[in-house]
């Protein structure tokens, strides 16, 4: 019931207290090297499993299981392909396309040696201030419901059949159970203040859909719900999610979650416990928790049948992941498959991931771009692998990474300059957009949110050129010197960029596209023979806001009037023209946040938007 961090607890102590998992948090690796190679992550595997399945004192011992956050690819191991992170699979509208992801970033799972990835988030984001945004495919219940099964048995494999949980699958999660989307204001682990029906109709159905598509683990919520921690929620973690559900697998907490149900460590641990979490994910002081819970069940605070009831559980699902029938990891037909980290096959699936996901908001002719053209580009998202990447890569923030951290992949610029030259075209990166005489034919802006995870991604209004006004002096420098401009914005959310929209002859999301960069240019450029190659095919999963404190924004909402409204999505046979947006910033000097609630003030509310023009 005990799960450390692999940072805390050593092969040998994971033995000497018979643990029952372990995880790598976001940013962790086997000897905290983030370039750790695959026979570094095997070994690892191996020396845990040696040292508890090795035990005399089981005779049938127990193995282990090994968590991940492969919640994009398998994204915090060295060399795996790290698809689109999920709100560009939710522009991508394709079912199929998701379940394909999960297949592959569950052979590369496997491959190291790990049993579980805690994946997929299911999170129906109705605030884009929370710094979690990106994690969720949509701020629509429907398109979520749609992905969650598709996910799960991409990764675990079709419940019943003869592959569930074989050789080259995962162990699922539907996460975060339940409502961490509908926070006040998007404040990451704050409280959803919502009615029962809306929990169930807006943010339940994820879960659902991945339950009965066989998700064998949940991750309660750090959230509250109506002020109640979810980690200590009897109702919702146990009445309703398996009572209700008839979820019978098992409920992991997140990260030390289940130490915000009270002030005493050991009054927490059982309270979440005797609330329904089944495994403790426990960050640092697993020692400590270990202790608590036995002195607690001792104590009689934990009934012996609610111990029981969890072993079950956890043992249930390690019984049907074949663990019991298993060997060492690095013995196993997955681990053998030694290409399967970052597979030629996986590359090229994430790159026609981040072509579909791509959303062109505006286009006033200048694109497709012909292949024969001198192209400038500029913006520090042009040759940043890491920052179109984003959060949950290599580290938890996804920051420190640099080009010799991604051994495959390409940055856009990488593409561009794959696509070009073609017939005397030329391609030229200058971040700062600087040129000498030769002024270009075009250039193209890449820039956008900088990587972040969790609450260290929340933002108390929407306006990008108050946090880097640098993109846009650029684009307004081209524009000037009469030199057509092509916008690519990296982000994690729909923020108001007004006066870049502007400023720019064509605007394209590319959301946070992975490793495989290249995709982008696939689109904008002219196929070979000078047609179009690829069209735009993503379209909205969330509203795009008019103003830069235009949230909650959501479709279906009384009051409902976006900049572009979810679906939207232009095709090159569109006319791409939006006319001169408003660019009065509403939120220009509000304080940015610095991180800390300080008095709990409620962040300015949205002015109630006017009824949209005709
Ligand atoms: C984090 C996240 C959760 C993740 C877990 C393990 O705090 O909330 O999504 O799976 O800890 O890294």
């Amino acid at each position: 019931m005990i799960q450390a961090e692999i940072g805390n607890a050593t092969p040998g102590e994971a033995g000497e207290f018979a643990l029952g998992s372990i995880l790598n948090g976001g940013g962790s690796s086997p000897g905290g090297n983030k370039q750790a190679s695959l026979d570094d992550w095997l070994s690892l595997a191996d020396a845990y499993y040696d040292a508890v399945v090795g035990q005399e004192r089981f005779a049938d011992a127990i193995p282990m299981l090994w968590g991940t956050d492969a919640v994009h690819g398998h994204s915090n191991v060295y060399g795996a392909t790290v698809f689109p992170h999920n709100i560009g699979l939710g522009a991508t509208r394709d079912g199929d396309l998701v379940h394909a992801i999960g297949v592959a970033t569950a052979r590369e799972v496997a491959a190291t040696g790990l049993d579980w990835t805690f994946a997929p988030t299911l999170a129906v984001v109705r605030d884009d201030r929370w710094g979690r945004t990106y994690e969720g495919y949509s701020e629509h219940p429907d398109l979520v419901v749609e992905y969650a099964g598709r996910m799960v048995t991409g990764l675990q494999g079709d419940a019943g059949g003869a592959g569930f949980l074989g050789q080259g699958r995962v162990l699922a999660t539907s996460k975060h159970f339940i409502g961490e989307g509908q926070t006040t204001d998007g404040q990451d682990q704050g409280d959803a203040v919502c009615s029962e029906e809306m929990l169930r109709d807006v943010h339940g159905g994820g879960h659902r859909a991945a339950i009965a598509a066989g998700a064998q683990t949940v991750m309660a919520a750090y959230n509250s719900w109506l002020g109640n921690k979810v980690h200590g929620h009897r109702y919702l973690l146990t009445d309703v999610l398996k009572g209700g559900l008839g979820f019978d697998g098992f409920v992991v907490s997140d990260w030390d979650g289940f130490l915000q149900v009270a002030d005493d460590p050991a009054e927490a641990c059982a309270r979440s416990v005797n609330a329904g979490v089944d495994m403790l994910m426990v960050g640092g002081e697993w020692r400590r928790t270990y202790h608590d819970l036995l002195q607690q069940v001792g104590a009689g605070n934990v009934p012996m049948a609610r111990i029981d009831d969890a072993v079950r559980r956890i043992l249930r699902v390690k019984a049907r992941a074949q663990l019991f029938s298993g060997s060492r990891p690095s013995q196993r037909p997955a681990a053998q498959d030694s290409n399967a980290l970052g597979d030629p096959a996986h590359r090229d699936l994430a790159r026609r991931a981040v072509r579909r996901s791509l959303v062109l908001l505006k286009n006033d002719g200048v694109l497709p771009l012909r292949r024969d053209v001198k192209v400038l580009v500029a913006g520090d998202g042009a040759h940043d692998i890491g920052k179109q990447c984003g959060g949950w890569t290599l580290t938890w923030q996804g920051t420190g990474n640099d080009a010799a951290d991604f051994p495959t992949g390409t940055s856009i610029f990488d593409g561009f300059a794959q696509a070009v030259p073609h017939n005397g075209g030329s391609v030229v990166l200058s971040p700062n957009g600087e040129f000498g005489d030769e002024a270009p034919d075009v250039a193209v802006v890449v820039f956008g949110e900088n990587p972040y995870a969790e609450g260290d991604g929340d933002r108390n209004h929407l306006s990008y050129s108050a946090l880097d006004p640098q993109p846009l002096a650029i684009l307004r420098r081209m524009k000037e010197r009469g030199i057509p401009t092509v916008s690519i914005f990296l982000t994690g959310r729909p923020l108001w960029v007004n006066p870049e929209l502007n400023a720019s002859d064509a605007f394209v999301v590319a959301w946070l596209p992975g490793t495989e960069g290249a995709g982008v240019a696939d689109v904008l450029f002219c196929g070979p023979q000078g047609n179009v190659g690829y069209d735009f095919h993503g379209r909205l999963s969330f509203s795009w806001p008019r103003h830069a404190l235009h949230t909650p924004l959501n479709v279906g909402e009384a009051g409902y009037a976006p900049l572009f409204p979810y679906g939207y999505g232009l095709r090159y046979r569109d006319n791409g023209e939006i006319g001169v947006l408003d660019e009065s910033d509403v939120a220009h000097g509000l304080p940015a946040l610095d991180g800390t609630r300080g008095d709990g003030s409620t962040y300015p509310r949205c002015p109630v938007a006017a009824e949209p023009d005709d």
